[in-house]
């Protein structure tokens, strides 16, 4: 049998859990990437040539690290990002992700290709629970006004927009593997053919014609702040500012997308030091993702600059293996080794962390 969710001490412990429990084909979609997937490992080893530089001698009995993403108070620097098929992993799909969520206070960012139908995910929303939107812009855009309209209206706090998919990536395990698991269809409403995997039967909607010329429309249908997912230059943060938009992701989507793309990561520490030089330092809120599976590496990427961090396939195994008590169990390991880990670099709050913590001579080194 599976070991008890007690005996997960870690993030990695979930995947070689949910690796065991998991069908064949909704494996394949959870944990493939593009090509070789060099990206996919890249991101987590990218995390590897950053060291700390703590200090000592600092009064560390009491800890906060709650900050604020785009506006709302959360109490640890993460956010639940937007995976798609959350059924093929669970059959009560991403409302398990809001439910830990709320526990947690932190927010959940709602994908497009969710298993749930969107307001399935809302109405499963607590209190004042935020939720964001992740965007696929279909190629009709009246479709694309009525998603977002409707999100705004329903609360959600952030539109993001995925900026790095106008064309899913070639996933080779998804393609073998080819899920046909009853129950785990998308509401896009969309026929499908699984021949090429689940990532291209649910995605040929998506506009590849999608440019910067379509910026300020999304900006006169939604009061949402709006944030690019998937940005992987600093040119391109720059030329966000310009647009006027709130917020970019450093992404490259858990490797789904273009192999041989940078870690956002270190996408972050090429960007921060140019914004300070062009004066538009604190101009836009950087988030990263991909790789993220310590609380250790939430806290690099807060030095070098951003305001928090997504976390992906870490929930959706945990969730696979052991339900809500399982995410549950993910983020309170992450607490309690945020807790730890600031105070043995000497800091009681994130607004005390900056690039002095860390030594990033090696990140570009690959
Ligand atoms: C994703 N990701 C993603 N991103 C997006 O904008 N729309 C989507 O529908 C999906 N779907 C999706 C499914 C699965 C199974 C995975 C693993 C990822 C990308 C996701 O938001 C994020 O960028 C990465 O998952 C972050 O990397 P880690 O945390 O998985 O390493």
């Amino acid at each position: 049998g599976k070991p008890l969710l007690s005996q997960c001490y870690n993030l990695m412990d979930f995947e070689a859990v949910a690796k065991s429990v998991m069908k064949r084909g909704a494996w394949g979609y959870y944990s493939s990437a593009a090509d070789d997937e060099i990206t996919l490992r890249e991101n987590h080893e990218a995390f590897h040539r950053i060291w700390f530089r703590p200090r000592i001698l600092v009064d560390v009995k009491k800890v906060d690290f709650s900050t604020t993403m785009l506006g709302t108070k959360v109490d640890i620097p993460f956010y639940v990002t937007a995976t798609a098929l959350g059924k093929l992993g669970h059959p009560e799909g991403e409302v398990i992700l809001t439910r830990a969520a709320k526990k947690h206070n932190v927010v959940q960012m709602i994908p497009t290709l969710a298993s749930c139908s969107f307001d399935e995910i809302v109405d499963a929303a607590e209190g004042d629970q935020v939720q964001w939107l992740q965007l696929y812009v279909n190629s009709d855009r009246a479709i694309t006004e009525r998603i977002v309209r409707h999100a705004e209206k329903r609360g959600c706090k952030g539109l993001f927009i995925t900026v790095d998919a106008p064309q899913l990536g070639r996933r080779e395990k998804d393609m073998r593997t080819k899920f046909t698991d009853k129950g785990s269809n998308v509401q896009s409403g969309q026929q499908t053919d699984n021949s090429q995997g689940a990532a291209r039967a649910i995605s040929s909607f998506i506009d590849p014609g999608l440019s910067w010329k379509d910026i300020p429309w999304f900006q006169s249908i939604t009061k949402m702040p709006i944030v690019l997912k998937g940005v992987q230059r600093v040119e391109d943060v720059v030329k966000a500012i310009e647009y006027g938009v709130q917020g970019v992701v450093l992404s490259n989507h858990g490797g789904r997308q273009l192999d041989f793309a940078r870690s956002g990561v270190e996408v972050l520490a090429e960007t921060v030091p140019v914004l300070r030089e062009l004066g538009l330092e604190g101009r836009i809120e950087i988030f990263v993702d991909g790789g993220v599976r310590r609380a250790t590496d939430i806290i690099k990427a807060l030095c070098l600059g951003a305001k928090g961090v997504g976390i992906g396939r870490p929930f959706l195994y945990a969730m696979s293996a052991y339900g809500l008590d399982g995410v549950d169990r993910a983020m309170q390991l992450l607490r309690d080794e945020m807790e730890m880990a600031m105070r043995l670099i000497g800091c009681t709050s994130v607004d005390q962390l900056n690039s002095s913590l860390v030594d990033t001579r090696n990140l570009g080194s690959h």
